[in-house]
Parts: C-alpha cells; structure tokens; sequence
C-alpha cells in the first residue's frame, strides 16, 4: 500500500517526511484554501521538497470537462507530467478522464462515495479511485466496506486502477485497508501521528533506558 500526506502545510510535510516512509502527497482545493496561500505558489513548494518522481495530486476546480482537461494540462506544465489530476467522478468528470486518460495524463477520481462511481472512473481510465472512507461512514455507509468492495471491482474486472484511499479519521480505518491490500491511503498529519501513538509502547521504551541507567549509569549508552 502506498503511502501519502493528505496535506498542504509544507512544514508539517517536511516533518512527516523526515519521520515516516512516504511516497508522495495529496491535496484538494480545502486543504489548499487552509493554507491561505496561491495554489501554485504551495504546490511548487511541495513539488520541489519531494522532488519530481515523489506521487503528488492536484486537483480540478472546473465543472466541465473540456475546462478540467486545460486546467489538467495547466497542472502538468507547472508541476511535471508526473503530477496526478484528480478529477471529482461526476459525469462531466468522467468525461474529462477518457480525455485525459487518452492523452497519457494520470488521473485521480475523486469525491467517490459510491462503488459504481469508482467503477465507471476505472472503466474511464483512471489511474487511482479515491473512496472517502470516514466521510461515507459520516452518511452511515460502511467507508471502509465499501472501499474494500472497489478494491474487488478493480480486480475481479482486470482493470488497471488501484484504490486510493482518502478521509481517514483513526488508525483503525487504516489497518483495516493496509490488510486488504489496497493501493494507497493518503492520510492527514495528525492521524498518520496517531498511527504510532501508544502509551504501552512509550512505557516500555522508558523502562528500557531507566533499566539500563540503573545498570551503567545516568547518560550511558551501548
Ligand atoms: O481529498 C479527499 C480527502 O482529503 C477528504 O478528507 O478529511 O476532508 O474527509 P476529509
């Protein structure tokens, strides 16, 4: 599963980045609109710390798909050819992905709550299909059963697209996708912190030392 920041705060990336295996980093217009900054002048930033072969996805504003495909070739030019489109799966949005996805351009579905949403995105071309797994558990769906059933879609169908699974809330949301095997999550800051958050751990972790500060003295190390 691959791994990526849901996130446009450069300096909470570059945090996440000197601790955790990431891959690459996600945003959409609200977390660039949190930022209080020009989109491209973040995405640039970002883009330049993760370095050009890093997954970083950008999304679409527009509501037609001719628009979505300029806005997409806008994204491609100023942040590399490698840069995902995401691109909401409504019917003008999975228009603009056949485009796209004949011109080579890697897409991101996004906005997906449903499966047949992801399915029609995939038969679309799309590279990755983004469930919103704790906003479907918001409306009462089952987020992560429901992604867990895309997942399947794709591969009992022999198509291409890989799940990426976004709106995570808890750790749990997360386990449970990482067992199943999905393609990737990108996960918000404070929840990739809670993923090794745990007292027990940071308990033991203090013993160790105290036990061997006992033994050899305050400071000492192997
Ligand atoms: O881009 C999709 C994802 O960021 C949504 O997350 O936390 O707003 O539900 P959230």
């Amino acid at each position: 599963m691959r791994f990526l920041i849901d996130d446009a705060n450069v300096e909470k990336i570059k945090e996440i980045y000197t601790y955790y295996p990431v891959d690459g980093v996600t945003t959409n217009p609200s977390i660039l609109a949190k930022s209080k900054r020009q989109p491209y002048d973040v995405l640039q930033e970002i883009r330049e710390l993760i370095g050009p072969d890093a997954d970083l996805h950008v999304q679409a504003v527009s509501r037609k798909a001719e628009d979505m495909v300029a806005e997409a070739h806008r994204i491609r030019e100023a942040l590399g050819e490698n840069t995902y489109i995401k691109i909401p799966a409504v019917p003008e949005g999975i228009r603009a992905i056949r485009i796209l996805a004949s011109e080579g351009c890697r897409t991101t579905a996004t906005a997906i709550y449903t499966p047949m949403q992801a399915f029609l995105a995939a038969k679309a071309g799309a590279d990755y299909a983004a469930p919103y797994v704790n906003r479907m558990d918001n409306l009462g769906a089952d987020g992560i059963g429901n992604t867990k059933i895309i997942h399947d879609i794709f591969q009992k169908n022999g198509l291409k697209t890989q799940v990426l699974a976004a709106s995570f809330k808890n750790s749990y949301q997360v386990l449970e996708l990482c067992c199943y095997g999905v393609g990737a999550a990108t996960i918000a800051p404070d929840v990739i912190e809670g993923l090794l958050k745990n007292d027990s751990v940071a308990a033991a972790v203090d013993a160790f030392i105290h036990d061997f500060e006992d033994l050899c003295g305050e400071g000492k190390t192997m």
